[in-house]
């Protein structure tokens, strides 16, 4: 598998539990592009989606609440498994993005749409 840049994004201790919180930070393929990321602590588990809804582009899926492994979009009520970032029903959702921590620190490899597969 490809070796991947990450990004650090922040300290571990920024974040609270089930408390989303959103960030732009560049995309790892050195594209120039940025990718909008929801970031979300459960546990001990870190996700990042994408934060932008599919069904009305709205930027508001950082403030989604947590509901059985999924985030539920505010804005209608879609959920998205915060693993797999797919629909209950296993439609397309959310494009997810790996996560490391290192160090009490929170990095993501995140890839802009041309480079998903
Ligand atoms: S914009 Fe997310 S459910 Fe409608």
């Amino acid at each position: 598998m490809k070796e991947q840049n990450f990004y650090k994004v922040c300290r571990l201790s920024d974040l609270r539990d089930r408390v989303g919180r959103r960030f732009l930070i560049p995309a790892s393929d050195n594209s120039g592009d940025e990718i909008e990321i929801a970031l979300f602590k459960v546990d001990d588990d870190v996700y990042a989606l994408s934060n932008i809804c599919p069904h009305q582009h709205t930027a508001l899926i950082y403030d989604g609440f947590i509901e059985n492994n999924c985030v539920v979009c505010p804005a209608h009520g879609w959920m998205f498994e915060l693993k797999t970032g797919k629909q209950p029903t296993g439609a397309k959702g959310l494009d997810v993005y790996p996560v490391k921590i290192q160090n009490g620190e929170v990095y993501v490899a995140a890839y802009s749409k041309k480079f998903n597969w």
